[in-house]
């Protein structure tokens, strides 16, 4: 049965996506079977997986609107992208009317948790990368994962809204997803050079005494990180040797440790 994990965060920019991708190719490379969810009206992981976003006929937000208005899918063969061991469905701009729709249909916070629950029993582990807000939408995947995992990077006002964010996580929790937890803070684009990592995380550990915690993975900044999203392809294979890249496997062991 699949583990449902969100890449969520208090801002944008700051690497769920690549994170998400990244995440994915190294529970992959671990032995692991995963689907890939692209929950962004941004599409910026489709972009990756992609050459031409006119090759993607169904996305997630056509699921979403056949979900709403038909409660009827199409054959998963028709909308799963395979690339390199990982499956994946695509998104597009139109996920952002679905935001929009959604608010007036009944039990709308459960629209994805219909699409994705069927899926469990053939993945280990299922990500879902959000956008960058706690809209409608990023509710919606809260309401079917089991962990989430806040992307933050290691600016000086990172953690600013935390306490905030894990309140709502904790509402949805008790009013629409008691499975939900949080696995964890994950912390992007760390400078090497500078101490403000270990700063943050002896931040978090004094004002939430260590919970939730951060994961000993931290994701050094490193321009290879932009390349291989320019050219499409996961670290391990643009740059395997790539800290970074040795720091998402270690990701995906830790993740992989929950388990147990
Ligand atoms: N470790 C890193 N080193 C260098 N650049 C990085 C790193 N991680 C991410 N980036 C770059 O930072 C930018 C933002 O990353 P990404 O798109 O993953 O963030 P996001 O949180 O998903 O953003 P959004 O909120 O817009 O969806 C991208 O240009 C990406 O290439
Ligand atoms: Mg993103």
């Amino acid at each position: 049965m699949a583990k449902i994990i969100v890449l969520g965060a208090m801002k944008g920019g700051v690497g769920k996506s690549v994170s998400t991708y990244n995440l994915a190719y190294s529970l992959k490379k671990l032995g692991k079977n995963v689907l890939m969810v692209d929950f962004d009206g941004s599409a910026n992981i489709t972009k990756c997986v992609v050459e031409n976003m006119k090759t993607v006929k169904i996305s997630i937000g056509d699921l979403m609107l056949n979900q709403m208005d038909k409660e009827e899918q199409p054959n998963p063969a028709e909308y799963i992208i395979n690339r390199n061991g990982v499956d994946f469905i695509p998104s597009s701009q139109m996920l952002s009317a679905v935001d929009a729709k959604s608010r007036l249909e009944m039990g709308a916070e459960k629209i994805l948790a219909c699409i994705l629950e069927p899926f469990r029993k053939e993945y280990d582990y299922i990500l879902i990368d959000t956008c960058p807000s706690l809209n409608a939408l990023t509710i919606n995947a809260l309401s079917v994962a089991d962990e989430l995992i806040i992307a933050a990077d290691t600016q000086f006002w990172a953690m600013t809204g935390l306490e905030d964010y894990l309140g709502t996580v904790k509402k949805i929790k008790n009013r629409i997803n008691s499975r939900l937890e949080v696995s964890g803070i994950l912390l992007t684009m760390c400078e090497e050079r500078t101490n403000l990592c270990k700063v943050i995380t002896q931040e978090v550990e004094d004002q939430f005494n260590g919970k939730p915690r951060i994961f000993n993975s931290k994701i050094p900044r490193n321009i290879k990180v932009g390349e291989s999203v320019y050219y499409g392809e996961p670290l391990l294979e643009y740059a395997p040797r790539t800290k970074a890249c040795k720091m998402y496997q270690n990701l995906a062991k830790e993740v992989i440790a929950d388990e147990k």
